[in-house]
């Protein structure tokens, strides 16, 4: 059985999470919302360096075997570091979608929505960089996004406004194809959808991070497969939005 660390800022790496479940049913799962210090999407990168070493900490002295950067702001900040300062921990981080909705687009427009800090970090520009010259990508920062799936607001008049602020100039642009560059927005996908009509493709990269984790359990030679499975759950703030989204994924 593989002990399994997964941090984000609060309840958005759940969307990880249950994807991890359904590749991997049979581990132990440690789950840390660093709630505390959530949104992480304006903070420096410092900051979110710092929070990734303790919370890496925390969950080495759990006994995770293997530590999932359920956060794309933190995996632009902070885990290139984290890899360097641990160099025994096998670190998974946080794609950008970019490939699949460059390959897949039928308009030749893509739409990344995404917090300001995974925009523009570094990892984020270069995958940009990679596919630019083809498809034209157009970017928006999920304003307030990370805040209603905090407050477990997923649908109704206010989190419908909120969305369509953020994705309405993606659509304008033509976007056919929007990616979900912050993990929690994908327990806003059904509203997203919803306001973006059947004609546009929506992309949770949470399946991709789950087999790149079983890929490298396999590598490194960590044995899965064996059970009991459990999940543990921690928090740096109040528990209650994390059990409110963790009902959801369940
Ligand atoms: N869920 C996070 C992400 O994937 C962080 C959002 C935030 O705290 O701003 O980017």
């Amino acid at each position: 059985m593989a002990s399994i660390g997964i941090f984000d800022s609060g309840a958005g790496g759940l969307s990880v999470y249950r994807e991890l479940v359904k590749a991997l049913p049979l581990e132990r799962y440690l789950y840390f919302s660093d709630n505390a210090h959530c949104p992480y999407g304006e903070k420096t990168a410092a900051y979110i360096q710092e929070r990734g070493r303790t919370i890496t900490e925390v969950l080495l002295g759990l006994g995770a075997d293997i530590i999932v950067v359920a956060c794309n702001t933190a995996t632009a900040a902070a885990i290139a570091t984290l890899r360097a300062e641990y160099p025994a921990v096998p670190f998974i981080g946080m794609e950008p979608a970019v490939k699949p909705a460059a390959l897949g687009t039928r308009s030749g427009v893509i739409g990344v929505l995404a917090t300001a800090g995974t925009l523009k970090g570094s990892k984020y520009l270069n995958t940009r960089g990679l596919y630019q010259d083809n498809v034209k990508i157009v970017e928006h920062v999920g304003q307030g996004f990370v805040e209603l799936v905090e407050s477990g607001i997923l649908d109704g008049p206010e989190a419908e406004a909120t969305v369509r602020a953020s994705l309405q100039p993606l659509l304008d642009a033509g976007a056919d194809t929007i990616v979900l560059g912050c993990t929690h927005y994908p327990f806003l996908q059904p509203l997203i959808e919803r306001l973006a009509g059947p004609e546009v493709k929506v992309i949770d990269p949470a399946p991709a991070v789950a087999r790149q984790t079983v890929r490298i359990l396999q590598e490194r030679g960590i044995p899965t497969g064996e059970g009991p499975f459990s999940v543990d759950l921690y928090f740096s703030g109040e528990p209650d939005s994390l059990e409110r989204i963790f009902k959801l994924v369940k």
